[in-house]
Parts: structure tokens; C-alpha cells; sequence
């Protein structure tokens, strides 16, 4: 049976999924702590990937060639963009959006800077064909993965459905928070889930990201590292129930 890769940036995402592995035993994957066992009956890899997008990126890519798994499941902290949404609440990342791929329109020198102007730049997926390959703008998630979400009892927050944003950024402006909110629907913003996206969209991958809020500036919520066990808590009963669909 083919293992699931569980990816997490920070201990405090990753090592009660670590604990809860029966026959835990750690493999190198270059420089990211990477662990294997069984989680629950069911052959699963948890890479710790550090924190922001070239590292989900690479850790992604070494651990899809590594462990040729079945599916990618991210999951771990956000920060808070939708005002209905609070501390310990869950995001079901529908679809990821990179949010530091960006064209600016042309604009002549002397003319200013305008940080919400411009469009969202299609983000290139990988392929060894002659030619650009496909640009992508918003990465979907696996169907089979979001039904196993969605089956979820959950009575520790809310949880919803929805756009998450991500990139090497942590944002505390009140109005450009409300800017992305508008833009792109964000619900929440982090620093790896498009990065994985995209490298699993490149292999054909199935993915998903699942996010707490540790923080919301949105209602001067500040970090709660004890929001990444919980979020592990519901990617353990995701996992589960995906495999047993
Ligand atoms: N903005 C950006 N990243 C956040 N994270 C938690 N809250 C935020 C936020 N408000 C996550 C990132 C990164 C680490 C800082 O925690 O994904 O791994």
C-alpha cells in the first residue's frame, strides 16, 4: 500500500503526528526531519518541511520521488483573513492561491508604486516537454481529499471551505488583509501550501491543504502555538478517513 505524505512546517505542527506513528522510524530526506510509520493501520510519511515556500517546495519534490505516496496532505497554522473567522477555527483549502505571484501593469518612472494594483502571474508547472509548460493561477484540491474533510465531526471550531493564501509574507495590515480577503476570497494566509501545490500539480499529485487560524490581526488575535495540535488532531481523523473511503 502506498504511504500518504503529511507535511508540517513547524514542530508544533508535526510532532503529535510523529508520536502518534506506530513503528516510527526517522529516513533522511537531505536536510528536513522526515519520519515513517504507521498511522492508525495505514503506511504515512510526516515531513517536518521548516517554515515558507522554497522550503514546502523542495521538501515536497524529495519527498514525492523518496516515497511515491498516494497523496500529499499539508496542513498546519494560518493567519486569519475572513472577519467570521476566529482563533482555532478551520480552513478546508478548496483552492491555494500564491499570493506573491503578481504582474504589474506597466507604469512609467516617476509615476509611484501601487501594492494593489496588477494581476494575479500564472504560476509555471514543471515538465520536461519542449516549450513553457501550463502557467497556473489557483491550485484545486483533490475531490476524493476534500470529501474526506468534509466528513469530519468537529466541535472544537468552526470549519470551512475555501481559498488559502500563501506566501514567504506575514501580513498585520489591516487594510491589505481586507484587500486579499476581497481580491482573491482568502480565508487565510500561510507561507507553504501553494508552493507544495504546485510542485504535486507538476507530478500529478493529489493534494490539500487543511489550516487552523493560530492568529487573526483581524480581531488582534495574537499566535496560539497550541492550535497547530489540534489542526494535527483533524488531519489524523482526515487521513483516516480517506483511507477508508
Ligand atoms: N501569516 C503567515 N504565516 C502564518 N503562519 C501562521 N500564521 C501566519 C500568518 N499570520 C504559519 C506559516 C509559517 C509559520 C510562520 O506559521 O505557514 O509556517
Amino acid at each position: 500500500m502506498k504511504p500518504i505524505v503529511c507535511t508540517g512546517a513547524m514542530d508544533a505542527e508535526t510532532l503529535y503526528l510523529i508520536g502518534a506513528l506506530a513503528d516510527a522510524e526517522p529516513v533522511g530526506l537531505g536536510p528536513w526531519k522526515c519520519v515513517r510509520g504507521m498511522l492508525d493501520g495505514f503506511p504515512t510519511v510526516i515531513v517536518r518541511t521548516n517554515q515558507g515556500m522554497a522550503n514546502a517546495a523542495a521538501a515536497t519534490a524529495l519527498a514525492i520521488e523518496r516515497f511515491a505516496p498516494c497523496a500529499v496532505l499539508n496542513q498546519g497554522t494560518s493567519g486569519g483573513h475572513a472577519p467570521d473567522l476566529h482563533t482555532g477555527d478551520l480552513v478546508i483549502g478548496e483552492t491555494v492561491v500564491n499570493l506573491g505571484a503578481w504582474r504589474t501593469p506597466d507604469r512609467p518612472r516617476g509615476a509611484g508604486i501601487d501594492p494593489v494594483c496588477g494581476e494575479p502571474l500564472g504560476l509555471e508547472i514543471a515538465n520536461p516537454d519542449p516549450g513553457d509548460g501550463p502557467k497556473v493561477t489557483a491550485f484545486r484540491a483533490d475531490a476524493a481529499l476534500m470529501r474526506a474533510a468534509a466528513a469530519i465531526p468537529w466541535d472544537r471550531g468552526r470549519v470551512v471551505r475555501g481559498v488559502i493564501g500563501s506566501g514567504d509574507w506575514w501580513n498585520n495590515e489591516l487594510d491589505r488583509i481586507a484587500w486579499l480577503h476581497g481580491r482573491f476570497g482568502t480565508m487565510a494566509e500561510e507561507m507553504e501550501a501553494a508552493a507544495s501545490a504546485q510542485i504535486c500539480q507538476a507530478y500529478g499529485m493529489p493534494f490539500l491543504t487543511v489550516r487552523i487560524l493560530s492568529n487573526t490581526a483581524v480581531h488582534g488575535e495574537p499566535f496560539d502555538e497550541r492550535t497547530g495540535e489540534q489542526c494535527q488532531k483533524f488531519a489524523r481523523a482526515l487521513l483516516r478517513n480517506y483511507r477508508m473511503q
